[in-house]
């Protein structure tokens, strides 16, 4: 027991973090072009403009990838770099960029996973009020038939959205990322509609014209991790992770995977929050944002510990003890998460699962031996993929893991400051390292999770 026999195995980028060649070939800006060009908002004002120059060194990219046992690679489109204003005419340029990579990846076995849509926002469309705006559904509907008219015929397996919670919570409510702008709640729960509604157009979309297409999702959310086996505790930790908090509601599971894969809003943001909700919501859900998924992908790094508690909600936190371990950025290492998140996940939506991210930045440099020996990485993915691999043999269906991240990037906010990659880059030279932990990630890959 352990892994199913057709497990997929893979990495993962976005366009934004590793394409670079921002304003070149008719591409249009992205809102975080914009932001990230503006002082101040990125740690050393780090942009993307080059980011690992991707767009021009793609074939060695793919190159690497295949040498070193990647078969499944999820990579995002950048919207604006096919679709310039984000909607209207196409940039041929785009197209022919995007039809060479994937040709490339074919041609090298590799089977891609496309995610429409990993942040980079149109700013045209910016300009027009983003997802305030009640066309703003269309518009993403439109950039899916594009996609799937000019990909389907070599790409099967699609992603709309990649962690909606952030591109709308840390971009839109706490303005921590592009467009970095703060908005009330009476604005942000109808953009929120409007991106579900986005993302059930989407589907709809690409089933239709590619019909012999899987679709999934990648939202995110640290799961809850009970802090003993009880089944109190297992309950305690359930509950926390599909709560829907007061202030960071956006940030919650339910609130975009209730309405996607159950055709209903949480309870809780009806209560609080549903007179934002625009006229016709309740006929939206039923027939445009209610959508049977493929698979239920879910990016995962860490999660929470919880148990059962005497008070109204049932449950109460647990702090880590002094001195747990953490990752380079500070996030805490909790192995337990890939397999209490899949488990509780699966439960609800009894969707097949696939880990669409997980990993970790570590403070990787190249020795004097010319190598990149990351042990804290091997290690983590390791524990992480036991816990994942558990989940499996409890009977949940889990159906494959993309490792974050292919290669070094443009981490958002903390810009290249934060190295999550298998592969090292060198940013002056552009120069590709394999770390030690892929060369270990391939015989993971190859003996289908038996050797861990
Ligand atoms: C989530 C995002 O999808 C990805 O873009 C980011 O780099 C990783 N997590 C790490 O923070």
């Amino acid at each position: 027991m352990g892994f199913r026999k057709d497990f997929i195995w893979g990495a993962a980028t976005a366009a934004y973090q590793i394409e670079g060649a921002a304003f070149e070939d008719g591409k249009g800006l992205s809102v975080w072009d914009t932001y990230s060009n503006t002082p101040g908002k990125v740690f050393g004002n780090h942009t993307g403009n080059v980011a690992d120059d991707h767009y021009h060194r793609f074939r060695e990219d793919v190159a690497l990838m295949a040498k070193l046992g990647i078969r499944n690679y999820r990579f995002s489109l950048s919207w604006p770099r096919i679709l310039p204003e984000g909607t209207g005419e196409v940039n041929p340029k785009g197209i022919a960029f995007y039809n060479a990579l994937i040709d490339e990846l074919v041609a090298h076995g590799i089977r891609p996973f496309v995610t429409l849509f990993h942040w980079d926002y149109p700013q045209a469309l910016e300009n027009r009020g983003a997802w305030l705006n009640p066309e703003s559904p269309k518009w993403f509907e439109a950039y899916a038939e594009v996609v799937a008219k000019a990909f389907g015929d070599r790409v099967k397996d699609f992603i709309p959205f990649n962690e909606p919670q952030c591109f709308l919570g840390l971009g839109y409510q706490i303005g921590r990322m592009a467009p970095g702008v703060q908005r009330v709640d009476a604005e942000v729960v109808p953009m929120v509609h409007n991106a579900l509604k986005a993302h059930g157009l989407a589907v709809q979309a690409l089933r239709r014209l590619v019909p012999d297409c899987r679709v999934g999702y990648a939202p995110c959310g640290g799961p809850g991790i009970p802090a003993t086996d009880s089944l109190e505790d297992i309950e305690a930790a359930r509950k926390a992770y599909f709560n829907v908090p007061e202030q960071a509601w956006v940030f919650s599971v339910p609130v975009w995977s209730d309405p996607v894969l159950l055709g209903t809003y949480p309870q809780e943001l009806l209560d609080r929050l549903g007179k934002y909700l625009p006229r016709g919501w309740e006929d939206d859900l039923e027939h445009i944002i209610h959508q049977k998924l493929d698979f239920y992908g879910q990016n995962i790094y860490n999660g929470d510990v919880y148990r059962a508690a005497e008070n109204p909600q049932g449950w109460e936190k647990v702090e880590y003890p002094a001195g747990h371990p953490k990752t380079a950025y500070n996030w805490p290492v909790t192995p337990e998460a890939l397999y209490w998140g899949p488990r509780f996940l699966y439960e609800r939506y009894k969707t097949p699962i696939i880990i669409t991210e997980n990993g970790l930045s570590c403070h990787d440099a190249v020795s004097l031996d010319g190598a990149v020996h990351d042990p804290n990485r091997e290690d983590f993915l390791h524990r992480y993929l036991l816990a994942y691999r558990r989940a499996a043999e409890d009977g949940v269906d889990v159906r494959g893991y993309f490792q974050w991240s292919f290669m070094d990037n443009f981490e958002w906010g903390n810009g290249y400051g934060e190295r999550f990659g298998i592969v090292y880059v060198d940013y002056a030279t552009q120069k590709r390292t394999p770390k030690d932990s892929a060369y270990w990630y391939k015989t993971v890959m190859e003996s289908n999770g038996e050797n861990l």
